[in-house]
């Protein structure tokens, strides 16, 4: 595809020229940086499509770039190539454990280059797609959430508050991700729920009930086609179980209800009663804490994730971010 926007990244003029001299003769829209420095602040202003990256280069290396944009959220989707003279297959690991998507070897051979430029951007399209797909579906949990009388951020809170305590509990950052992925989408399948039933003020009938408590198959439903939320379909699944078995859809106890559902469901607590809701005042925090210890007591919830989150919020004190 034509017109994608590639950065080449390299300390020497003539090896540039030669990059944009082939990159443009494809169609190829080209921007230079001289050094790694330059490399980073030109992507953090306009993320390209591509970069092709010298891996030696004065100050700061092809490694280090790599490390600093694989490790930003809003840059590790560019794909990377790494134009390298370097032949030992220890630096190659080195680049790939970093993120690294593929090499060349200088000098540069046109047809490869084209070839794999080609392939990367190929891919990089999907990436993409996948990206708005993941966006389309975030904006539709939103949209829930203000149904259900949250004044706002009440699905992006509880994301992150799942995420510091995973993060408290030193798990993987996949996991971590999956925390937060499940925060925000836990309650997406209220989109089924009538309005007369999602915004009933006092306690809802035993057919009310039944037809709320749906609300976990049909998130996991909307969510299953997306690969990407495979990890997550679980937590939106069975967020509403206890520690107990009195909660469903499986009425799930104990060890059988993984720990990143059980971390979800103490943060979703937590948040849903601190915040303004249109038929209540919110608690204060010490009084959500004190909801939720005592029904850790009577077996719903994980009493130590309770004061593992008990704990952060001493010490970070409350998220009031709405957004
Ligand atoms: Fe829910």
């Amino acid at each position: 595809m034509a017109g994608e926007r590639i950065l080449v990244v390299d300390d020497l003029e003539l090896n540039r020229l030669l990059l944009r001299d082939l990159l443009e003769a494809e169609g190829y829209r080209v921007r230079e940086a001289v050094d790694g420095n330059e490399a980073i602040l030109a992507v953090a202003h306009d993320p390209p499509d591509l970069i092709l990256l010298d891996a030696v280069m004065p100050d700061r290396d092809g490694f280090s770039v790599t490390a600093a944009l694989k490790s930003d959220p809003a840059t590790r989707l560019v794909p990377i190539v790494m134009v390298t003279a370097l032949t030992t297959l220890e630096d190659k690991l080195h680049a790939v454990a970093l993120g690294v998507d593929d090499f060349l070897t200088k000098p540069i051979n046109a047809a490869e280059l084209r070839t794999r430029v080609r392939s990367l951007l190929a891919l990089k399209h999907f990436t993409d797609e996948l990206e708005h797909a993941s966006q389309v579906l975030e904006s539709l949990a939103i949209a829930v959430e203000h149904r259900d009388g949250y004044t706002g951020g009440h699905c992006k809170r509880v994301g992150r508050y799942a995420r510091r305590v995973g993060e408290e509990l030193g798990l993987d950052p996949a996991t971590l991700d999956v925390l937060r992925l499940g925060g925000v989408f836990h309650d997406i399948g209220k989109i089924t729920v009538p309005d007369e039933i999602l915004r009933k003020e006092g306690a809802l009938d035993v057919h009310e009930r039944g037809i709320m408590a749906r609300h976990v198959d049909a998130g996991a439903a909307i969510c299953s086609p997306m690969k990407t939320l495979r990890k997550v379909i679980p937590l939106i699944r069975h967020h509403h179980e206890r520690l107990d078995g009195s909660g469903y859809p499986e009425g799930l106890s104990g060890g059988a209800i993984p720990l990143a559902v059980r971390i979800v469901s103490v943060v979703d607590i937590f948040d849903a009663l601190s915040t303004r809701r249109p038929y209540r005042e919110p608690l204060t925090p010490e009084d959500a804490l004190a909801t939720l210890r005592t029904e850790a007591a009577q077996g719903w919830w994980d009493a130590e994730l309770v004061e593992v989150f008990a704990r952060i919020l001493a010490r970070d004190g409350i998220d009031r971010n709405d957004g």
